[in-house]
């Protein structure tokens, strides 16, 4: 049996032409300009994209606690239909997973109810309260890829020191929500919540990173004066990464119609200025990677004033269409990059296999079939994620996600698809 993808484009830049690709039990068995169907199920490409599916290293699942927002049922469906084929979920649930016991609580709910792969980051403080380290290492057993407070920055430096010695000693990356409550307290948008806020806590947690030696990803970078301080973390050889949200790379300050809930985000949207220094600081590797930070919120709570809305965006399903539209087709971002920064760059960080963009023989079948042609415009009916909190609503993009593969088996696919 298995699974014929017939006359798609490879990420081969220099071989422009469709091939045919076989697929059986979990791999990839065959790549060739044609090849035989002998009973097995037979998918028109038709020169669509076949690509190594995408990872998302921060996304929030909500469940348990919030399940009025979403749940890891609705959540996986939302990542399938954006071309994701593992995402990571962050520990703001209630209760946060700061425990071996509680880690192993949300993997269940996962085993029954995930459609794509979910890894876990536990809490990095108990409760999330920033105030004791959770214990790494039993974290690490129990599953954990990641340790974050995100939602919250660490405020007490001695608590973040002792966080990041327990990582490095047990070989865990934390991936920071840096953010200086001093400065950001009572602020919405960029007008009440200076940069500052970001760039104050990384130096300071940068800083701790030099004296513990952990590994430290940054979470949704959102200023131009972030790349230049991790450029130079890296610059001195600490183990330093980041994400870049693409909210954060394609709508600026100035793009807000109307300063409501709806554009309500931790880190906020920055001016157009700190824009083109993220897709700056993307294209030249000083930021690694692109992460949703999917926030589902209901709708009734991103209608309250501004003041009271919670902060967050629903961005799974959006991700790649509002890259490739705003960026890749305007010459911002190359299409390589772009990839890369969602197929790649999150698997290195997770310490998995990660495919060359072009794939070959032997490569998992995670795998992700784009129609870079197809328009659509963003409606809340389209999206399946219960979060219909996306600012991209009404937005016409080009370039979508047609079909989504997780161990060789076809987890979602378009309904126009035909097929
Ligand atoms: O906008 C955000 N929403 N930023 C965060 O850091 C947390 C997230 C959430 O959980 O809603
Ligand atoms: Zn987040």
């Amino acid at each position: 049996m298995g699974i014929l993808f017939s006359q798609v484009k490879l990420a081969r830049p220099e071989q422009n032409r469709c091939w045919d690709v076989l697929i059986i039990g979990r791999e990839i068995v065959a790549i060739a300009p044609q090849l035989q169907a002998e009973g097995q199920l037979v998918i028109p490409g038709n020169g669509r994209l076949l690509v190594p599916g995408f990872v998302d290293l921060h996304c929030h699942l909500r469940e348990p606690g919030f399940e009025n927002k979403e749940t890891i049922a609705s959540g996986t469906r939302a990542a399938a239909k954006g071309g994701f084929t593992t995402v990571c979920a962050m520990p703001n649930t209630a209760p946060p997973p700061d425990t071996p016991e509680r880690l192993h609580a949300i993997a269940e709910r996962i085993a029954k109810s995930a459609v794509i792969p979910v890894k876990l980051v536990a809490a990095a403080t108990i409760g999330r309260a920033g105030r004791e380290a959770t214990d790494a290492g039993a974290l690490k057993a129990a599953g954990a890829v990641a340790l974050s407070d995100d939602g919250s920055g660490i405020q007490d430096r001695t608590v973040l020191s002792a966080v990041l010695s327990r990582c490095a000693a047990a070989g865990l990356p934390y991936f920071s929500h840096c953010e200086d409550e001093s400065l950001s307290a009572g602020g919405i948008f960029h007008d009440s919540w200076p940069i500052a806020a970001e760039t104050t806590a990384l130096a300071r947690e940068l800083s701790v990173v030099k004296e513990t030696g952990a590994a430290y990803h940054l979470c949704h970078t959102s200023s131009g004066e972030s790349v230049s301080l991790l450029e130079e973390a890296k610059s001195l050889g600490l183990a330093v990464t980041a994400e870049v949200t693409p909210h954060h790379l394609v709508l600026a300050t100035e793009d807000i119609p109307d300063w409501t809930g709806l554009y309500k985000v931790n880190p906020p949207l920055r001016p157009r200025a700190e824009v083109e220094a993220l897709i700056a600081g993307l294209n030249r590797e000083i930021i690694d990677c692109i992460a949703t930070d999917h926030a589902p919120h209901t709708a009734a709570e991103k209608a309250l004033p501004a003041d009271e809305a919670p902060f967050g965006f629903s961005g799974l399903e959006v991700a790649f269409a509002a890259l490739y539209t705003k960026l890749v087709k305007k010459g911002r971002l190359r299409m390589e990059r772009l990839l890369s920064a969602l197929c790649r760059e999150p698997r290195r960080m997770l310490g998995q296999y990660c495919p060359e963009l072009g794939l070959k023989p032997g490569d998992p079948a995670d795998l992700t079939l784009l129609d870079l042609d197809k328009t659509q415009v963003v409606t809340a009916e389209s999206l399946v994620s219960q979060g219909k909190n996306t600012p991209f609503i009404g937005h016409i993009l080009t370039g979508w996600p047609q079909l989504t593969m997780v161990n060789g088996e076809i987890i979602w696919s378009d309904k126009e698809f035909g097929r």
